[in-house]
């Protein structure tokens, strides 16, 4: 069954939640802490090792209901039964989307025009997992019968941004391979990463779905070169493999059919780490990790597609940013990790939010007159704090922030940590509270004239994402809860999250250019 096309701004949930806005818009956080002793009780869901408090939202329960309200007009339930069963929601493309199929457990079922890819998907991580042990283990050998050592994906956007970002945040359960990544066209960016490589034990992994992409082809091209300056022909099959729904243009550009790793059109390039483009994460990580990354991920795969709206992770991130975002008029939001680990989430997610909610055109193709996607952004704390927060403190804007937190360090080093997380919970207390002309005046250190200087208005929003501990697991998890918010939001915008359009005539222009000014 195709999505249903409904405008959410002609909704009755709208109405009312334009009226509820101008009723509540001026009530500051502190109030509704004020009025309800319960507040952060009743406006936090708690799931195993992930516990959501979104209590310091500028939301109630009456606000809560009716985007719960809007959700059910625009049929987002019926959504997530036609995303999860297979259907072809990515109408624009012809496609399914079904990066779900991808951590599905064997022994059940997805079928795809009557074929169940889970056992495809099944045979593939087969594949994945001879190969990462293969390399891992060092029976694997390069053309002088060393055993790799290194690792280079060439790939960009979907087949880079998501792998990179898992094996940087994943590094602490590393394997001994180091895992490098080439992406940008730029030749300083390839030159840079194989100046100190050596070819007899590097292992390439060309990735990309299209197997057309210009930045990647042309980072393949020249890394073969370089490779063949040292080797021969011969030698190819021990040092590059492929990812990719292009299996043809793989055969041309001479990779050994053994070391082909197939995807799927039904996947996304952004949502494709779960799939073969994740080969990377597996040989960085060891095949385990790679699965339990997949666990965590169905995990939420499975609260997402059960749970009622009002206790469903993804169902209420998303309802909250449309909240922020149709009715505030607050353009971005910021995302704020509390571990250095997840330095890259935010470049990924930029990615996966914008490429797929970044659209002007509703399901009827006509133009829309509200807002859609947002502009995310962020770094980590407590790097941040010492950067862009003042603007977020006391700035005119209004930025929604989601903090994310871990209970447990990874090394141990309990000071570090207990510090890392007062600042966690300091900067969410400030943002919600802010302080009062009143209070800079009883602490009694500040001139008159520097009094309004030092004043925080507070009321600025967060939701404050505390997870146990970082494992491959817990960050399986992670990503698929934004992955199902960019979902949710793009059923409510009425817009097809699934396909990019728009980053095509910038492509078409720059081979335009080059065959005409460069190349001819
Ligand atoms: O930027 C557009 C895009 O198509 C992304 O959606 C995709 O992740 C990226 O290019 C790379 O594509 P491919 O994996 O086909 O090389």
């Amino acid at each position: 069954m195709a999505l249903k096309n409904v405008n959410p701004s002609k909704t009755q949930a709208w109405e009312k939640l334009e009226k509820h806005y101008n009723d509540t818009k001026d009530v500051h956080l502190r109030e509704l802490f004020a009025a309800n002793a319960n507040r952060q009780e009743d406006f936090t869901i708690v799931n195993n090792d992930f516990n959501i408090d979104y209590s310091k939202n500028r939301i109630d329960a009456t606000t809560m209901k009716l985007l719960v309200e809007l959700a059910n007009e625009v049929d987002l339930k019926g959504a997530i039964a036609s995303y999860f069963g297979g259907e072809k929601i990515n109408a624009t493309e012809g496609r399914e989307v079904l990066h779900t199929a991808l951590r599905t457990a064997a022994g059940y079922k997805v079928l795809v025009e009557g074929e169940n890819v889970v056992e495809d998907v099944q045979a593939t991580l087969g594949q994945i997992e001879a190969f990462t042990n293969k390399v891992v283990s060092g029976d694997w050998k390069g053309y002088t019968g060393k055993a790799i050592t290194d690792v280079v994906n060439i790939g960009i956007g979907g087949s880079d941004l998501g792998p990179q970002m898992v094996v940087d945040a994943l590094k602490y359960y590393k394997t001994p391979l180091d895992v490098h990544f080439v992406s940008n066209v730029d030749g300083d960016h390839v030159s840079e990463v194989v100046k100190n490589l050596n070819p007899e034990t590097t292992l390439f992994l060309i990735v990309s779905k299209t197997f057309t992409t210009q930045e990647t082809i042309t980072n393949a091209l020249t890394i073969k070169k370089w490779f063949l300056e040292s080797a021969s022909e011969g030698d190819i099959a021990k040092h590059f493999a492929a990812v990719s729904t292009n299996l043809d243009a793989v055969a041309d550009f001479g990779i050994d059919a053994a070391n082909v790793f197939t995807m799927w059109n039904w996947v996304g390039g952004r949502f494709s780490l779960w799939s073969a483009v994740g080969l990377s994460i597996s040989l960085a990580i060891g095949f385990d990790n790679f699965k339990a990354l997949l666990g965590g991920a169905e995990e939420m795969d499975r609260h997402f597609e059960t749970a009622d709206f009002e206790d469903n992770i993804p169902v209420v991130l998303a309802l909250i940013s449309v909240w922020y975002n149709n009715f505030y008029g607050a353009e971005s939001e910021a995302i704020l990790p509390y571990s250095q680990y997840l330095e890259k989430l935010t470049p990924y997610l930029q990615q996966a939010i914008m490429e797929s909610n970044g659209k002007s055109v509703d399901r009827n193709g006509d133009t829309i007159a509200y807002q859609t996607g947002t502009i995310v952004w962020g770094s980590t704390g407590t790097n941040m704090q010492h950067a862009f927060m003042q603007l977020v403190h006391q700035g005119t804007k209004l930025i929604p922030c989601d903090f994310i937190g871990y209970e447990e360090s990874l090394y141990g080093k309990e000071e570090h940590h207990n510090k890392l997380m007062s600042n966690y919970y300091g900067q969410q207390e400030a943002l919600c509270n802010g302080k009062t002309k009143e209070e800079v005046i009883a602490e009694g250190k500040t001139a008159e004239a520097v009094i309004p200087f030092k004043v925080f208005a507070g009321n600025k929003p967060s939701t404050a994402i505390l997870i146990k501990k970082l494992t491959p697991a817990s960050l399986g998890k992670l990503i698929a809860m934004y992955e199902h918010k960019i979902f949710v939001q793009g059923i409510v915008w009425n817009i097809y999250s699934y396909d990019q359009w728009g980053v095509e005539l910038g492509k078409v222009l720059a081979n335009k250019i080059y065959a005409e000014k460069y190349n001819s």
